[in-house]
């Protein structure tokens, strides 16, 4: 299947965003870009970014292959990343997996017989402060439980589209892939969903609270647990250390031509 016109001129268009002569940097969006069309990067993918960049495959195929939002089987509609990395796991990461693989009958890296679903195991989500997580196209679904999760991916198989926790509604997976690869959001409710929230800026409320600034916080603030009071004395700092240890030089190695004839 030859890629559309409109998948041709998105290319040139990421490309022209870069420097002459460093076109070969625009190599991550055109992944994205391809995937959007056909699902995942296939061999006629990566043929198709070989040839607008002007390397080759191996090349392609190397990038492609080392990134894992960079799908190697076609993805459904939705892309369910279920995290079960170590903070995620301490808070039942893999009782949620579980029970949507189920829920799917499918395993990791697999989609359902419709097409519609695509279950994957996540290696940490970076959003540890919300464990346990998962994303659904990679917008998130903070601090779920197998029944939570379960209820988010009945609404999908029913045609809803749940509301993620953060950021904004929910798209397609071709739509996450383009926009992914440097294209807007075009729905004026894309970016007007909830920001940040509390547990990230934990830090920070305390800081603002005890009237730190980042010249002033002194090290350590934090020791086994607990928060140090900004306001009391701090510990006289430990005196300058001693002279470094004699160095012992390390017992020479014979060379092996050495060691051959020994
Ligand atoms: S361990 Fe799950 S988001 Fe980091």
């Amino acid at each position: 299947m030859a890629f559309s016109p409109e998948t041709h001129a998105a290319a040139q268009e990421i490309i022209a965003r870069y420097p002459a002569g460093r076109s070969r940097s625009a190599l991550l969006p055109l992944l994205h870009l391809v995937q959007a069309e056909q699902g995942c990067v296939t061999a006629q993918g990566v043929a198709f970014c070989a040839d607008v960049l002007g390397i080759t495959r191996a090349e392609v195929g190397a990038v492609a292959t080392f990134y894992t939002m960079y799908k190697r089987h076609p993805v459904g509609d939705y892309l369910v990343s279920v995290c079960t990395n170590l903070s995620c796991a301490l808070l039942g990461g893999e009782d949620v997996y579980e029970r949507v693989s189920k829920l799917l009958g499918v395993g990791h890296d697999e989609t359902t017989p419709d097409g519609s679903i695509t279950l994957e195991h996540a290696e940490c989500l970076a959003a540890c402060d919300y464990a346990p997580v998962m994303t659904v196209n990679y917008e998130f679904y903070d601090q779920v439980d197998p029944d939570s999760a379960q209820a988010i991916v009945e609404d999908l198989r029913a045609g809803r589209r749940p509301a993620p926790t953060r950021g904004g509604p929910l798209c397609s997976f071709a739509e996450v892939s383009r926009q992914l690869a440097g294209f807007g959001d075009p729905r004026p409710e894309g970016v007007a969903g909830p920001g940040v929230g509390e547990p990230s800026v934990v830090g920070l409320l305390v800081a603002e609270a005890a009237g730190w600034s980042a010249e002033q916080a002194p090290a350590p603030l934090v020791t086994h647990g607990v928060v140090a009071d900004a306001a009391a004395p701090r510990p006289a700092a430990p005196p300058p250390a001693g002279p470094p240890p004699a160095v012992v030089p390390a017992p020479t190695t014979p060379a092996s031509s050495e060691r051959k004839g020994s």
